[in-house]
């Protein structure tokens, strides 16, 4: 699989269970993650707010948050140097409130259907519980999880296999707003599951893994703990004695050793097993070993983070400063696009300084039109005047005169050339000629007239 560089990612887990992590999280998530962040800008998040679905209970969950944040931060400082360390944006998903709030809103561009399909309460419904006994927050967990990804604009999501289903609703719901708002406010999401640890089996060699199972191996848990769930690993049921020769193809043990095993040992062991000449225990032995070594700088990391809780409160705090300036911006946008603005259209602008103001319809009464100078000549007798004589697109041309040599305009400025001209004035006598409009000015910074050239535009044409 090749590695994405320069991507925006996100990841998220929940603190359910007793919020340990174990290998299959490792392997089909936080594996990948780490990888992945030694060359993309990386978002991982503790989702305490999904855990909600089935811990309330209020020091439970505070239990499980904090062991969750502790197995993931010692896992990116066991497989990472202080500066990659740094550059991950590490953060609780209830420390950045946008997340509720864009799952509020994304709820109702989101079809029924699409979350009745989902395989979480489906999974549920079968498994005949009354949709009573099925809370709201298990239904829309896809919401905040569809929220969780598209408020920081994640390119990529690296997760396990049974997330699949999660990032395909996030995709729908993404395209979904920004067909409504017609404006490409959500960046649309893929997820990033590498085939070969998209489902890690459990020790039993039948199921996922997974703690509610109760066939997992720990990484952070006490030696003696991890090495009885080493120890009662599914191996070959077919082989009763060490002599006899064994299968390595579904033997967890090897699928195990695989990952975390010295690959030339591991192969000079599946070659003694399979011929009877190594125990089961002793491949256990080795399996256990290899752990303790693999996570040995991981393990060391959680007991220093442990014994120093400030450390973890200001990586915290720095994570949620920084992912909080992300959702704020995504926030905004979301927010101008739906609607929910502070631009509100009785605004009360400014007066000029005259103090005196004409309404838009007043303005519209102001006839503007596309004019073409056929001739520009000196008024006899004055300084100032220049006489133009313009066509409006009318029978005649008109004769209309600007006041501005005072200026160094001359004649040559104005002829052949097009301008606006405002041609519903009534006639004004200039030096006892008639000027039949007014060619439109601006004020220039030094208050030199400007004139607005209409240059390619079609004579005649009205301003509206
Ligand atoms: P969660 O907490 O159940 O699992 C965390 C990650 O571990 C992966 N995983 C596995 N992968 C392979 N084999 C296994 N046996 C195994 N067990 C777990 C999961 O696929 C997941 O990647 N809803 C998410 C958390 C979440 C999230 C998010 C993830 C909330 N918001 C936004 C990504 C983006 C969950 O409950 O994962």
């Amino acid at each position: 699989m090749n590695m994405p560089t320069n991507k925006r990612l996100l990841s998220g887990i929940t603190p359910s269970g007793d919020g340990s992590l174990h290998i299959g999280n490792y392997l089909g998530a936080v594996r990948q993650f780490i990888e992945l962040a030694k060359s993309n800008e990386t978002y991982l998040m503790v989702a305490d707010l999904h855990g909600l679905t089935t811990i309330q209970d209020k020091s439970q969950l505070q239990h499980n948050i904090e062991t969750l944040v502790l197995n993931e931060l010692a896992l990116l400082k066991g497989f990472m140097t202080v500066e990659q360390f740094d550059r991950i944006i590490f953060f609780r998903q209830s420390d950045v409130l946008m997340h509720t709030e864009c799952q509020s809103i994304i709820n109702n561009v989101t079809p029924l259907g699409l979350l009745k399909r989902a395989h979480a309460y489906k999974d549920k419904l079968q498994k005949e519980v009354e949709e009573d006994d099925i809370n709201v927050g298990l239904f829309s967990y896809p919401m905040l999880m569809a929220a969780d990804i598209l408020l920081y604009q994640a390119d990529l999501v690296p997760v396990g296999k049974d997330q699949k289903q999660h990032i395909e609703i996030t995709r729908d719901i993404a395209g979904h707003f920004n067909k409504i708002y017609k404006k490409n406010v959500f960046k649309l999401p893929e997820a990033f599951i590498p085939e070969e640890v998209a489902v890690v089996l459990g020790t039993d060699g039948q199921r996922k893994m997974s703690k509610s199972l109760g066939n997992v191996i720990s990484m952070f848990e006490s030696e003696d703990v991890i090495r009885k769930q080493v120890m009662g690993t599914f191996t070959d049921p077919t082989r009763k004695h060490a002599t006899d020769p064994g299968h390595i193809e579904g033997n967890m043990v090897f699928t195990y050793l695989d990952f975390f095993g010295d690959p030339v040992k591991v192969a000079a062991l599946k070659g003694q097993y399979k011929e009877g000449k190594v125990s089961d225990v002793e491949v256990k032995e080795y399996l256990f070993d290899s752990l303790m070594a693999y996570f040995g700088a991981a393990r060391k990391a959680y007991d220093e983070l442990k014994s120093n809780p400030q450390l973890v409160r200001d990586i915290l705090a720095r994570g949620q400063e920084r992912a909080l300036s992300i959702a704020i911006q995504t926030m905004t946008q979301v927010r101008n696009a739906i609607g929910v603005t502070t631009q509100y259209s009785f605004f009360d602008y400014p007066k000029p300084a005259s103090g005196k103001t004409i309404s838009i319809d007043e303005f519209a009464r102001v006839e503007l039109r596309v004019g073409k100078v056929l001739e520009a000549t000196n008024k006899e007798g004055s300084e100032k005047l220049i006489r133009l004589v313009v066509d409006v697109g009318e029978e005649k041309p008109r004769t209309i005169f600007t006041g501005v040599r005072g200026f160094g305009y001359t004649s040559e400025d104005f002829s052949g050339k097009q301008f606006f001209f405002i041609t519903n004035l009534a006639p004004r006598k200039m030096m006892n000629e008639e000027s039949q409009g007014m060619i439109l000015a601006v004020d220039g910074a030094d208050t030199k007239p400007q004139f607005v050239s209409a240059e390619g535009m079609p004579v005649g044409a009205k301003i509206r």
